[in-house]
């Protein structure tokens, strides 16, 4: 059976890699504008595979995080983080709140902590340790950190050594590749706004920075709705390590599509990590950037419609819209487009 991913972000290539694995008899392309290491909003992301709760935490949204951060924590382990840049990391997961070390309900917890290794609730001198600013509360927790410009690259070599093919060009619709392939899988993330005509599609800008420092650091903080503005803006605060470096960010900015680099809100982000961080006090910034998430008004996408084309069956399924966790649901979700998939390779034996 013929298959073609369109996108090569984490969430195409995790697809792509998984259906190989699963299904030998699969002959994939990976079709798509930009390949690693391109600008692709992939290649921006922080990485933490922590799980944001949504307003509609469907069991199909849950279990992509859990599946996710279960297949990262293996990984963890099975390879070298020089290879594939995956590593297990203690830090705190920490949000806004009235005082020092409430005791906060189990809803606020990130979604995949199902799957970590330690959750354990901060006493208020632990947070007022962790952040002097802003009364906050919290979890210390042992997670996993994607640095995707090693990941990436390790899923395409992947894919590569498992026979699939590449395909550099721009999908416009869908009849370019019908009479190709029998099935078409859609990760094309904010792409899908005009591949797929979703008007729920929007970009949500944010901003990073990433640092070298003299010493490693080893832990992480993801502070959530340290400020949130009128226009519903907000923005958390977070510091991840990288290897021998660290990356800092970062704002949410709704509906902006104009990536420039704000400079105040990087020397906001500069001071805060210099202040928070003893390692980080003597670092030196080395890039500011930003990127796009591809961010879907309600749920994601994954499902599959039929379509027929001049006589031809065609099965396309959808992956998108993974919003601010593309990477802490990539393998989870890879996963859903395996079981929509099943049903077609035995028709297609039978054909
Ligand atoms: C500042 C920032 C921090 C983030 N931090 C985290 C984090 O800590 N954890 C986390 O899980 N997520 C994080 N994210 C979110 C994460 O980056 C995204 O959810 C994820 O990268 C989406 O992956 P994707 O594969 O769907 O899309 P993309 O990476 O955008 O890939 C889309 C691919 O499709 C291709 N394409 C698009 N349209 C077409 C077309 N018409 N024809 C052919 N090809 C096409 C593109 O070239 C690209 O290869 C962060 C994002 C930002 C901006
Ligand atoms: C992606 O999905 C949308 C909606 O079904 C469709 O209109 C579009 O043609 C698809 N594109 C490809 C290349 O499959
Ligand atoms: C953080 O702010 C966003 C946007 O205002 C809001 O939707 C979310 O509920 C807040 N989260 C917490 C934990 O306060
Ligand atoms: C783009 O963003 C930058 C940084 O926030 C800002 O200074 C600039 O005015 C913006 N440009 C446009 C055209 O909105």
């Amino acid at each position: 059976m013929k298959v073609v991913v369109i996108g090569a972000g984490v969430v195409g290539l995790s697809t792509a890699v998984c259906i190989q694995e699963t299904y030998a008899s699969c002959d994939v392309t990976v079709m798509s504008e930009k390949f690693p290491p391109e600008d692709i909003v992939s290649l921006v992301a922080g990485g933490l595979v922590v799980g944001t709760r949504g307003e509609f935490d469907t069991s199909d949204r849950i279990r992509a995080f859990i599946d996710t951060a279960n297949y990262f924590t293996r990984l963890s382990f099975a390879e070298n983080y020089q290879v594939h840049g995956v590593q297990m990391i203690d830090g705190c997961y920490c949000m806004a709140t009235e005082t020092y070390g409430e005791q906060l309900s189990e809803e606020l917890m990130p979604i995949s902590a199902a799957s970590f290794r330690k959750v354990v609730p901060m006493s208020a001198d632990e947070c007022r340790d962790v952040m002097p600013y802003k009364p906050c509360s919290g979890w210390h927790v042992t997670s996993v950190c994607v640095d995707t410009r090693r990941y990436l690259p390790y899923l395409l070599n992947k894919f590569h050594r498992n026979g699939g093919h590449i395909k550099r060009c721009k999908v416009h619709s869908f009849s370019q590749v019908a009479q190709e392939y029998d099935v078409i899988i859609n990760c094309t993330g904010l792409g899908s706004r005009e591949l797929a005509r979703d008007s729920n599609m929007y970009p949500v800008k944010g901003q990073l920075l990433k640092m070298e420092t003299d010493k490693k650091v080893t832990d992480f903080l993801y502070f959530m709705n340290l400020s949130v503005k009128s226009d519903g803006s907000h923005t958390n605060f977070y510091y991840i390590p990288h290897g021998n470096e660290v990356v800092v960010g970062g704002s949410y900015d709704p509906d902006v599509e104009n990536r420039s680099v704000d400079a105040d809100l990087s020397r906001e982000l500069e001071a805060m990590a210099r202040q928070l961080h003893p390692v980080m006090k003597t670092g030196r910034v080395v890039k500011e950037y930003t990127g796009l998430r591809p961010v879907r008004r309600g749920i994601l996408r994954i499902d599959k419609k039929i379509e027929v084309v001049d006589g031809k069956r065609t099965v396309i399924i959808h992956n998108y819209g993974q919003s601010q966790d593309g990477v802490a649901m990539s393998w989870g979700s890879a996963l859903q487009v395996i079981e929509l998939l099943a049903p077609e390779l035995r028709i297609n034996s039978r054909l």
